[in-house]
């Protein structure tokens, strides 16, 4: 079993307190800007705590300061820019490697097709829907679920996006390689402000939410509720140490990739609990945001809005 399950109780206890004391304390966040201030404000609050509060059992204990002493918000060399073009399309291309081998794609777009299941049910396959992927690196997901979505006949349009100019710009070509109908377009999933409600049917962003500070994704969450008339869906993976270290390792052996193998690690210790996701979500004003795991490495958060009204 991975040692993050013996912390979670602590955490999860601990993660409602805050919020209830916060409730107290002032009312809901309107603007963008003071929402994304006021969660990194109460994580702060969080990981003071969690530093402090011992854990109720030895295995929590253990967890809780593995925690403690690797979780890190640092930026990845990805977000900085590795020194050259070519290292930084190659750090990507090393990451679709990995899911190419782990199948991550295919988990991914079944968990996209089980929140249409289940969440739009009334939807017919007559209407198409609008599916706007965010952070998609250089389109090795978006393009997957196309390819996949054509072959079982679903009516989907797909459209990538990310932020990096080059990642967008090599997504493009491989589309027109492969001559799929694929868009790409530039876009900070932090800054949706150019898109209106209800643009997209389902926002959709995989392995990408660790690369935004608590209170940002709060903000990605809220703003995708708006630009997205049925709800989103985020897969990343969990921390978890013990395990993180092996995969890091798998990284490693089947990359070889410095870039990639360094990502790997501060990406492992950046990813989001469960039950921190569900508290952002509640943050960000949205309620009822659903978790489920994926083992061994994968949690999806969703959100419907269809289940909101
Ligand atoms: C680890 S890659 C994930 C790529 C892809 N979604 C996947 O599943 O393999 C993270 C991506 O997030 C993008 N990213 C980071 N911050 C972003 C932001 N604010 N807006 C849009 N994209 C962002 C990076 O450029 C990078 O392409």
């Amino acid at each position: 079993m991975p040692l993050y399950w013996f912390g979670r109780r602590f955490r999860e206890g601990l993660l409602d307190e805050i919020a209830a004391l916060d409730a107290q304390r002032a009312p809901a966040p309107a603007s963008l800007p003071e929402l994304e201030r006021r969660v990194d404000a109460l994580w702060f609050e969080y990981r003071t705590k969690l530093a402090h509060r011992r854990a109720p059992s030895l295995a929590a204990e253990l967890d809780r300061r593995l925690d403690v002493a690797l979780y890190t918000q640092q930026p990845e060399r990805m977000d900085l820019g590795e020194p050259t073009l070519e290292r930084h399309l190659r750090n990507i291309a090393s990451l679709d490697k990995v899911n190419d081998t782990l199948r991550s794609y295919a988990l991914f777009s079944r968990l996209v097709r089980r929140f249409v299941d289940e969440r739009l049910p009334a939807r017919g396959e007559s209407t198409t829907l609008r599916i706007l992927d965010l952070a998609s690196g250089h389109g090795g997901f978006p393009l997957f679920l196309d390819r996949h979505a054509r072959r079982h006949g679903w009516n989907w349009q797909i459209t990538g996006s990310d932020y990096d100019r080059n990642y967008v710009a090599k997504a493009q070509e491989r589309a027109r390689i492969a001559g799929q109908n694929v868009a790409f377009v530039e876009l900070d999933a932090l800054q949706m402000a150019g898109l209106a409600s209800g643009d997209y049917d389902l926002i959709v962003c995989t392995q990408s939410i660790h690369h935004f500070r608590p209170g940002q994704l709060a903000r990605m969450m809220r703003e995708s509720s708006r630009v997205a008339r049925h709800g989103w869906v985020l897969v990343d993976s969990i921390r978890g140490f013990f395990f993180a270290a092996a995969v890091a390792g798998f990284i490693g052996a089947l990359t070889r990739n410095p870039d990639t193998i360094h990502d790997g690690w501060i990406s492992l210790r950046k990813m989001f609990f469960p039950e921190e996701l569900r508290f952002l979500a509640r943050m960000a004003g949205l309620d009822a945001p659903d978790t489920t795991m994926h083992p061994p490495l994968f949690v999806r958060c969703a959100w419907s809005a269809n289940d909101a009204r």
